[in-house]
């Protein structure tokens, strides 16, 4: 399956202000197909963990405060070249960048309340469909 999942969160801001729906349309309507799916809010601890990476950033507190901060909706895709054509089909992370039609310039407010994640590479992908779908009846695509 490499190449062909990418792993999707819809933010919290984005799930309070009642987005859930439109968005996981557009993405439907751009071809990704949704193969798991989970409403879910993540401890303080498990938000530091999905976003490690950036441990060192200024910005790391304020994002897993604004990350655990209410219910998210997770979903695996599945579509050819899906890390890339996702990344397209959200925009850019700065949503006063982002390109007309995207899902960032669509819903999000500013830079933390971007309304959505998506994985950067097909390694993240995997990680983070694991880190989401961890049973295999969750996790039957791949
Ligand atoms: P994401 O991981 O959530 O899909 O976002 P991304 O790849 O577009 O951006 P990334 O560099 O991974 O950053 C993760 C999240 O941290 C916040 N951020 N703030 N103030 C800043 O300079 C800054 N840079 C990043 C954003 O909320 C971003 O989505
Ligand atoms: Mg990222």
């Amino acid at each position: 399956m490499n190449g062909k999942i990418t792993l999707t969160m819809i933010k919290p801001f984005a799930v309070k202000q009642h987005h859930v729906g439109e968005i996981l349309s557009d993405i439907e309507k751009a071809g990704f197909h949704i193969r798991a799916l989970k409403m879910t809010q993540l401890p303080v601890e498990k938000a530091e963990l999905f976003y490690a990476e950036h441990k060192e950033k200024p910005f790391f507190n304020e994002l897993v405060a604004f990350m655990s901060s209410g219910p998210v909706v997770a979903a695996l895709l599945e579509k050819e070249n899906a890390v890339a054509d996702f990344r397209a089909l959200i925009g850019s992370t700065d949503p006063t960048k982002a390109a007309e039609g995207t899902i960032r310039r669509k819903y999000a407010k500013d830079m933390t309340r971007n309304a959505i994640h998506g994985s950067d590479s097909d390694e993240n992908a995997l990680r983070e469909s694991r880190f989401f779908f961890s049973s295999m009846e969750e996790f039957k695509c791949c």
